[in-house]
């Protein structure tokens, strides 16, 4: 109630100092509201173009100000100055209030305001390239099946039950047979963890020309069934079966083409129905080592078309902008699929872990959350009539593409 009532007060002073401003005289005088483009842009900036503000968050260092003409070639070149083009977000419809624009901005989970508001995205249209739309046309959903098959057949793969790591070698014997066919070295290794006794699956391959530029794919290898793993059998078909094996089928393309110029990394992540645990530690240590990553694909749940086959869902939250952008470029060139935006509402899988660590993310998922399979952490999550390998052959082509284009690519954009 105090810190309203102070939000209020300090409100009405910046709001009177601002009145006295040119920009809100001429905007009475003009009397063309479209003059004025109220706007949340970095505090740095606003600073910088001396362009006076309405309303800050210090948490995330945004600023509300309201631009005449000249104050937006202000901010823009001094955006450009600084190599951050368009780094402000104008709001649809001027606030009613400074009590609104403070709303808006808390409305906003933490993680996720500063992304939300000022994540400036410069993806255009994506041009296609021919080796890219002859590798997609060889997946094959029945090879996501056969995987989606041996993994789910697995009575558990729950990182705290009596041999959490049962399935571990048999998967990784699979991936090498994958690997063989390359003309190239891949490297496939384990990762222990602190959090749990299960490991982690990394996949390498190296970049030719630019290894240090890393594009990360990843999804959870791990199942559940019930609360603490109570519930018994985990076969963790749609979650996360799907996933990881919608990666195996993409991984198995690539294989089939040239070496990407940068290096691709396959994760199949433990621990992540425990709480993020694999992908925590690793995007911890990939922070600590000033990895430079890219992007980071996150496949979790693929083969349920909730909202009908191809009718997938990108989730905004803990997620890149730049990177839903490129998604959808990608599927106008190349999948043509319907693409919704969606929040899970909480890190609700191992994205989150990149994300709160500062690296990009995308988290493309078999549909939007209310419709997703309901039947995950229970014996009852397996092949059935109601899933869809086509659907999940969606996500091997995101997985593929990301590897092929990015990966030959200069683009990279911040987090
Ligand atoms: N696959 C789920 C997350 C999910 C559910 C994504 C529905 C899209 C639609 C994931 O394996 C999971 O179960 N996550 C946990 C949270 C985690 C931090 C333990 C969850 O959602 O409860
Ligand atoms: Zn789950």
């Amino acid at each position: 109630m105090q810190n309203t009532t102070r939000f209020i007060a300090t409100s009405l002073i910046t709001l009177t100092v601002f009145t006295s401003k040119p920009i809100l005289n001429a905007h009475g005088q003009s009397g063309d509201p479209l003059v004025f483009k109220p706007v949340l842009a970095d505090l740095k900036l606003l600073k910088a173009a001396n362009i006076p503000i309405l309303y800050k968050d210090e948490e995330t260092q945004v600023g509300y100000a309201v631009l005449n003409h000249a104050a937006e070639n202000a901010l823009s070149e001094m955006a450009h100055a600084v190599g951050r083009c368009g780094n402000f977000e104008a709001l649809d419809e001027m606030p009613r209030d400074l009590i609104s624009v403070r709303e808006q901005l808390q409305a906003l989970n933490t993680y996720n305001k500063r992304n939300q508001i000022l994540s400036f995205s410069q993806v255009g249209e994506m041009a296609e390239r021919t080796e890219i739309t002859e590798a997609l046309e060889q997946l094959d959903a029945n090879k996501i099946r056969n995987t989606v098959e041996f993994l789910s057949s697995f009575p558990t793969r729950y990182n705290r039950g009596a041999n959490p790591n049962s399935h571990i070698q048999p998967f990784m014997d699979r991936l090498a047979e994958i690997a063989k066919q390359a003309n190239y070295p891949i490297h496939i290794e384990t990762i222990d963890h602190k959090s749990t006794p299960q490991k982690s699956i990394k996949l390498t391959i190296q970049g030719s020309t630019r290894p240090s530029e890393i594009i990360v794919l990843g999804g959870h290898l791990d199942s559940i069934s019930g609360f603490m793993g109570m519930g018994g059998k985990a076969p963790g078909a749609d979650d996360n079966a799907s996933g990881s094996s919608a990666l195996t089928e993409a991984l198995r393309v690539l294989t089939l083409q040239p070496q990407p110029e940068r290096t691709i990394e396959f994760y199949w992540y433990a621990g992540e129905e425990s709480g993020l645990l694999g992908s925590a530690e690793i995007a911890k240590q990939a922070k600590a080592d000033n990895k430079d990553i890219i992007a980071v694909l996150q496949l979790d749940m693929t083969m349920f078309p909730g909202d009908g086959v191809l009718k997938v869902a990108s989730m905004t939250d803990f997620t890149s902008r730049w990177l839903r952008d490129y998604l959808v470029a990608a599927n106008d060139t190349y999948f043509h699929a319907t693409i919704q935006e969606d929040k899970c509402g909480y890190g609700c899988s191992d994205h989150a872990s990149w994300y709160r660590q500062g690296f990009p993310t995308l988290f493309p998922t078999e549909s939007k959350f209310a419709s997703s399979f309901q039947d995950i952490h229970t014996a009852k999550d397996v092949i059935s009539p109601v899933m869809s390998f086509e659907h999940a052959k969606f996500f091997s082509k995101v997985a593929l593409t990301m590897a092929m284009d990015l990966g030959n690519s200069e683009q990279r954009q911040p987090y």
